[in-house]
């Protein structure tokens, strides 16, 4: 995600600051070049041979080092930044920076880029909520400095409530959304993932082997460009995507409810769910008991929410998927004509990598007009993007929708 950006992360003296070594551990494992700015006061919390270490770069604290200048110098490190990110971030950085001072290599180099800078502030309550911190967070919001927690808990100063560094991996997609393209502003999209259980009874229920992994990185892949995401998920094990709207249904009914009640609002839909087509036809109050003979089942139909939003779509932009074990594009097209789609998403989910449970897939990409292109094995996230790269393409080139 982050190979061949550079990111300059400036750490200052507080006692999150410990914390920061794990933010330069997953910004590398994504691929980015980290160099790291301490504050002086910084390395009386951490040495800066922790952030060489993990980076595998020089780290820098002083303004005036010949050394340092003749290798690098603060201006060619503010330059060679694609996003500045200064974690922790204290009042007093804060305030500097809204102040216009630049009176260390931290406070300069930022002064000095033009690349993001992505604050994420810890302090104590207090001073968070002290009104001149305030508006100087204002101030820096209204010039486009990107802000990432605090959030809420327990402080090391003891107090309890907002002020607490946020989590390194939020604060990692944070930096993500920061470099990602915003070409899906201004669109509401919603994703259905994962599977739905059909109760029997109250201990057994018909189901499948949906993780989720799909929807999941395709809400995430889209809030990172930009839009405002709804997902509405099935039962999974996956956590909530960090600034996804996440609905949680475990029934095909559930689902068809959250999905209906939001289609209206919606610009794009993404239907990765794996639906139930059925669903036992009572469910029994108390645990079947079991007998000598065999069982039957009824099953009745559960509604096709694809098909009714189909019929329902205005100007939405509807993305269906298909997971065939047989004549993977025909029924896909079928499906498209069928269910008033934009674009189908189709899986043979027979093949090794694809379809469920599993982190990677490959797919056929068929739209409307008859366009099919065929994916190689990739992960699900390199997947989402792609996905998402031919809605915009699709919108661009003005291709109407199908209407209703
Ligand atoms: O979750 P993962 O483990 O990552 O796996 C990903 C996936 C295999 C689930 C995903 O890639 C996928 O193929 N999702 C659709 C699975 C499916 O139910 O396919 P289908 O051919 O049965 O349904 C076609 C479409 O109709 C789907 O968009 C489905 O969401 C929708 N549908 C189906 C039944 C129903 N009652 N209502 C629906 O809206």
């Amino acid at each position: 995600m982050l190979r061949e950006k550079t990111i300059v992360l400036g750490v200052t003296g507080g006692i999150a600051a410990y914390k920061a070594a794990e933010l330069v551990r997953l910004l590398v494992k994504q691929g980015a070049a980290v160099h790291v700015i301490m504050t002086r006061a910084a390395t009386e919390f951490v040495t800066p041979l922790t952030f060489q270490t993990l980076s595998a770069n020089p780290v820098h604290t002083e303004l005036f080092s010949l050394v340092e200048e003749q290798d690098i110098g603060h201006i060619s490190l503010a330059d060679r930044a694609d996003l500045f990110i200064v974690a922790p971030a204290t009042a007093n950085l804060i305030g500097k920076i809204a102040a216009g001072i630049a009176d260390d290599l931290l406070s300069t180099t930022i002064m000095a880029t033009k690349s993001p800078v992505l604050l994420a502030p810890a302090m104590n309550t207090n001073m968070y909520l002290n009104p001149i911190y305030r508006e100087n967070e204002e101030k820096l919001r209204r010039h486009g400095y990107l802000f990432a927690g605090p959030v809420s808990g327990q402080l090391a100063c003891g107090w309890e409530g907002e002020g607490k560094l946020q989590d390194p991996a939020i604060i990692l997609e944070e930096a993500i959304c920061a470099l990602s393209p915003k070409d899906l502003g201004g669109e509401q999209v919603l994703v259905t993932a994962g599977p739905t259980r059909e109760e029997l009874d109250p201990v057994r229920y018909l189901s499948n082997h949906s993780s989720g992994k799909m929807g999941y990185a395709i809400a995430v892949a889209a809030r990172r460009r930009g839009a405002c995401v709804t997902l509405v998920t099935g039962p999974v094990c996956l956590d909530e995507p960090h600034g996804v709207e996440t609905i949680r249904v475990v029934s095909a009914s559930e689902m068809r409810e959250a999905v209906l009640g939001r289609f209206e609002a919606s610009t794009i839909v993404v239907k990765a769910a794996a639906v139930a087509d059925y669903r036992p036809e009572t469910r029994a109050g108390n645990k079947i008991k079991k007998s000598v003979g065999n069982m039957v089942l009824n099953l009745a139909r559960t509604h096709d929410i694809l098909a009714e939003i189909g019929r329902h779509k205005t100007s939405q932009f509807i993305v269906g998927f298909a997971a065939e074990t047989e004549d993977l594009a025909g029924n896909a097209v079928k499906k498209i004509a069928e269910k008033k789609l934009d674009m189908i998403v189709a899986n043979d989910v027979t093949r090794e990598g694809a379809g469920f449970a599993v982190d990677t897939n490959i797919v056929k990409l068929i739209s409307r007009d008859g366009r099919v292109e065929d994916l190689p094995l990739m992960a699900k996230e390199s997947l989402a993007d792609i996905i998402l790269d031919r809605v915009v393409e699709m919108k661009n080139q003005g291709r109407r929708p199908a209407s209703g």
